[in-house]
């Protein structure tokens, strides 16, 4: 692996590699195992034209946890608002010796675009660019759907991919780069996807993805799904034209209090809810919901520093082989 710009680039050995690294991974920075040398000498620029809390700190996280050293670049207050360009930008950075950019961007295509240009040697990680992808929020998606499906059907998660599992996404599809992102990994799993979206937010085209579409959510939470990933309703990126009112959205598309209920009713013990952050409470997920025992929302935000530091250590280690945490690399 030379870059990670999407999930559709991977295949399912890949993704199983980056889980199970994963989960080598979690046990770093806890108290046995508080950093490894595993990138000393690397540095990893983080490149963010966008805001970002989850994803910004957990990349930085997951780099100092690998003992790599860390640039974050914001946009805001830098020589962007001058009008310099992504190249210049990128290759200023590089310049500063970065082997690895994650690069957030508002732009589809601009990781793609660094990555193929001649412009920079490093590894380039998608951090999340327009409606296209964002494949570390859907990794570490995975990677907490993987462990709750451990429990529920006894399978180890190492070496394991999600076949037999039923994942519902549910909301704002036409603007989600994690839906798509999940979408086709999930697919890579074995696991089954429907998506439940106001008709005015289902892309064109989406007739053709790998899964069922629906716009009933209350018919798709019957069906009984193992997992219910709620999306954010993504406003900065709608127009005035926007339908259904955020009133009507939140009756029909909202995991409520009611649609909390009906998971017992349905005997849904085991399903979960996810949501990749940040989320609007009362609009596409209830308080109750979100803060319920069966949100995985903060599980889902600690899996995220687990997988970033596989993606960065299997892009900048060139060890595709090893343990990552052997005890000699230990520190
Ligand atoms: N889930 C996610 O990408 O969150 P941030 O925008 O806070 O990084």
């Amino acid at each position: 692996m030379r870059h990670l710009l999407s999930t559709r680039d991977l295949s399912r050995r890949d993704a199983i590699r980056i889980l199970d690294v994963a989960e080598e991974m979690s046990a770093v920075g806890e108290r046995e195992i508080k950093k490894l040398p595993a990138l000393r000498g690397r540095t990893v620029v983080n490149l963010f034209f966008e805001d970002s809390t989850r994803t910004r700190i957990s990349f930085e996280a997951a780099a100092k946890r690998l003992s790599a050293d860390v640039i974050t670049f914001a946009v805001k207050g830098s020589s962007v608002s001058k009008g310099e360009s992504l190249k210049d930008t990128a290759q200023t950075l590089e310049a500063m010796s970065a082997d690895a950019v994650v690069i957030r961007h508002w732009a589809s295509g601009a990781p793609a675009r660094l990555a193929t240009s001649d412009w920079i040697d490093a590894a380039v990680i998608n951090a999340g660019d327009g409606m296209h992808e964002h494949p570390t929020q859907a990794l570490l998606d995975a990677f907490t759907l993987r462990r709750h499906w451990a429990k529920v059907s006894g399978v180890p998660s190492v070496g394991s991919d999600l076949a037999g599992m039923a994942v519902t996404i549910v909301g704002d599809v036409l603007h989600s780069r994690v839906a798509r992102s999940n979408l086709w990994l999930l697919e890579t799993l074995g696991a089954s996807v429907t998506l439940v979206a106001p008709p005015t937010l289902v892309p064109v085209g989406a007739e053709r993805w790998p899964c069922r579409i629906t716009y009933d959510l209350d018919e798709a939470l019957a069906a009984g799904p193992d997992a219910v990933m709620m999306l954010r309703l993504q406003a900065e990126r709608m127009n005035a034209a926007f339908f259904p009112s955020t009133r009507e959205y939140s009756r029909r598309w909202g995991f409520d209090d009611a649609r909390l209920a009906a998971l017992d009713t349905h005997g849904l013990d085991h399903t979960v809810i996810m949501h990749p952050g940040p989320m609007n409470r009362g609009l596409e997920i209830s308080a109750a919901a979100a803060d319920s025992p069966r949100s995985t929302v903060l599980a889902q935000v600690r899996n995220g520093v687990s997988v970033r530091m596989a993606a960065l250590y299997l892009l900048l280690s060139g060890d595709d082989h090893q343990s990552p945490t052997t005890e000699s690399t230990q520190e």
